[in-house]
């Protein structure tokens, strides 16, 4: 595996890639690496011919009052993952690399898919997301990129900007891949104690019962009222929003372009979301 830590390192070495020819299969992330990860390095495998996934921690999408300081970090143990599911590049890149100084173009994406449920709750969010995967985009050039469902708003929104920004690439989405008990992997989880990592399987028990109400005929209301109670009954789980939204909008669903169901829920302290596709 090689390693760049500066664009021109990244550029000169998928050079070599693009002479022979190779396609490029691209997995951005924020490290502190876990199997949700490398189920999406693993996509890339199977799909491409080379595969380069960027691990960079990225400010401009958290808050001021955001875990940006605690994000987890373990670069050695990401790169040894890394190297183990025969990665080809890691881009490793440092916030001057990714933000020089005077840098002052970012992108906005819209009402109002970047500013409900996650735009909503944490302002400038998307924003910071795309701005840094449009980037990286430029960078990598990449044939296919590979998001997780996992963040199904920020699947939504990476699409929008690729088809509205006319990136050619590819978005391939990967199921979320969860733990035995349903909890879904995060790189987050770590900073639940044992007590509150059980209460946070409310919020798959919520998505699992809301998915149940909507194939019995509920209506849209009924299911996010199933949702959101049975969050708020959970101890210790403050919910956010539990809503059934369009896969591509995430407005209210309109006719059966698919529908998702997405909670977002506080457990001791750390904010965890959540969703189940509904394929209507
Ligand atoms: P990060 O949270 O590190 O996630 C990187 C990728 O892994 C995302 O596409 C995310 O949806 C996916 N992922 C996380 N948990 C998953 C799970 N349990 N199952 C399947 N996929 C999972 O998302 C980001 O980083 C950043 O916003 C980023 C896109 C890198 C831009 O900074």
């Amino acid at each position: 595996m090689r390693i760049a830590r500066t664009g021109v390192e990244l550029r000169e070495t998928l050079q070599a890639e693009r002479i022979s020819g190779r396609t490029i299969g691209f997995v951005p992330t924020m490290g502190a690496l876990h199997e949700g990860h490398l189920s999406l390095v693993r996509l890339a495998r199977a799909k491409d011919e080379a595969v380069v996934v960027s691990v960079f921690v990225n400010p401009l999408q958290f808050g001021q009052a955001e875990d940006l300081e605690a994000y987890p970090r373990d670069p050695e143990r990401d790169f040894e993952l890394l190297e183990g599911e025969g990665t080809d590049v890691a881009f490793l890149p440092s916030v001057d690399e990714m933000y020089p100084a005077g840098d002052c173009t970012t992108i906005s994406v819209g009402r109002p898919l970047g500013r409900v449920l996650e735009g909503h709750d944490r302002p400038g969010h998307f924003d910071g997301v795309c701005t840094v995967v449009a980037k990286l985009f430029n960078l990598v050039e990449p044939d296919h990129a590979f998001f997780g469902q996992k963040d199904a708003q920020q699947v939504a929104v990476i699409r929008r900007m690729v088809h509205d920004l006319k990136f050619p690439i590819d978005v391939v989405v990967g199921p979320t891949v969860r733990d035995p008990d349903g909890l879904a992997l995060s790189s987050r989880n770590c900073f639940l104690s044992p007590e509150d990592r059980t209460k946070a399987l409310a919020l798959s028990r919520a998505l699992n019962a809301g998915a149940a109400e909507l194939s019995a005929g509920g209506a849209v209301e009924v299911v996010e009222k199933v949702m959101w109670d049975l969050l708020a009954a959970g101890e210790g789980v403050e919910p956010s929003y539990a809503r059934v939204v369009d896969r591509h909008s995430f407005e209210v669903p309109e006719g059966d372009t698919g529908m998702v169901l997405v909670v977002a829920a506080r457990v001791g302290g750390v904010r965890l979301i959540d969703n189940v596709e509904v394929k209507s």
